[in-house]
């Protein structure tokens, strides 16, 4: 997958993907306000995953809304359960390892969430702790690092993360099922109806992105 390049999926969610070695100076894209949060970053890993982050999802902003303003005047909030927002578009941020994503959707999108992992060998309380049996019958780290992008994907798109049981989510069947914590924020949102995408930006990786569907108002999935 291209770096720096805005690309289009289905539900007009747009995604780019960005390497940290390509995001330019701070002072270049970031306001006063964003400089100071920098400056209170004081672990190097997150400075570089939040500066990543914040230019990964201005330049997707400018571009795909056409906005004339300067990548500085754009500045990234988080709504009532901790989801990034630019004014009142939803939009969704991650890091790992070398790259930064961020992705939109339409103006009236309230489900959206991406997530990007990189496929390494995990204990085996981690694949207890992540998948039911019926997910994942064995610890196959490609199955399980992309079956995890799409559960993340969905957690942050409840505006959840992982304050909820990633158990909450079941992906076995033809279409996710939620449970306790996750099925009732589902509810509260609506229960609108949603897609699920996986990418693999680079070796090794994978990119999920779960999108409500354009033009389905609220309902069940
Ligand atoms: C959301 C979460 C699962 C992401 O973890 P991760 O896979 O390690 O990190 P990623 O790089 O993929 O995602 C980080 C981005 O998720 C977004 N995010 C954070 N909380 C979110 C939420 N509740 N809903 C949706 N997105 C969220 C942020 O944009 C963040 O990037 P930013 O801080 O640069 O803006 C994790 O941060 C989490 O569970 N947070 C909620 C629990 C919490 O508040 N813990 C406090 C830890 S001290």
């Amino acid at each position: 997958m291209k770096t720096n390049t805005i690309i289009t999926l289905e539900n007009e969610l747009r995604l780019t993907l960005i390497r940290a070695d390509e995001v330019p100076e701070p002072g270049t894209f970031l306001s006063a306000g964003e400089l100071a949060k920098l400056a209170s970053l004081k672990i190097e890993k997150r400075r570089r995953d939040w500066l990543g982050g914040r230019y990964a999802a201005k330049t997707l902003l400018k571009e795909s809304l056409a906005l004339t303003t300067q990548l500085s005047a754009i500045e990234i909030s988080y709504d009532s359960f901790g989801r990034p927002v630019w004014t009142d578009r939803l939009i969704s941020i991650t890091h790992s390892g070398p790259f930064c994503a961020a992705a939109c959707g339409p103006a009236r999108t309230k489900f959206l969430g991406i997530d990007i992992e990189k496929a390494e060998p995990r204990a085996a309380a981690w694949y207890k702790d992540y998948f039911h049996k019926s997910e994942l019958p064995s610890h196959d780290m490609e199955a399980a690092t992309r079956l995890w992008t799409q559960k993340e994907a969905l957690l942050k798109a409840l505006g959840l993360g992982l304050k909820a049981d990633p158990l909450d989510i079941k992906l076995s069947g033809d279409k996710p099922e939620f449970s306790r914590t996750a099925l009732s924020r589902y509810k509260e949102l609506g229960s609108p109806a949603f897609t699920l995408n996986t990418l693999t930006p680079g070796p090794g990786y994978y990119l999920s992105a779960a999108c409500e569907n354009s033009g389905t108002g609220a309902s069940e999935q």
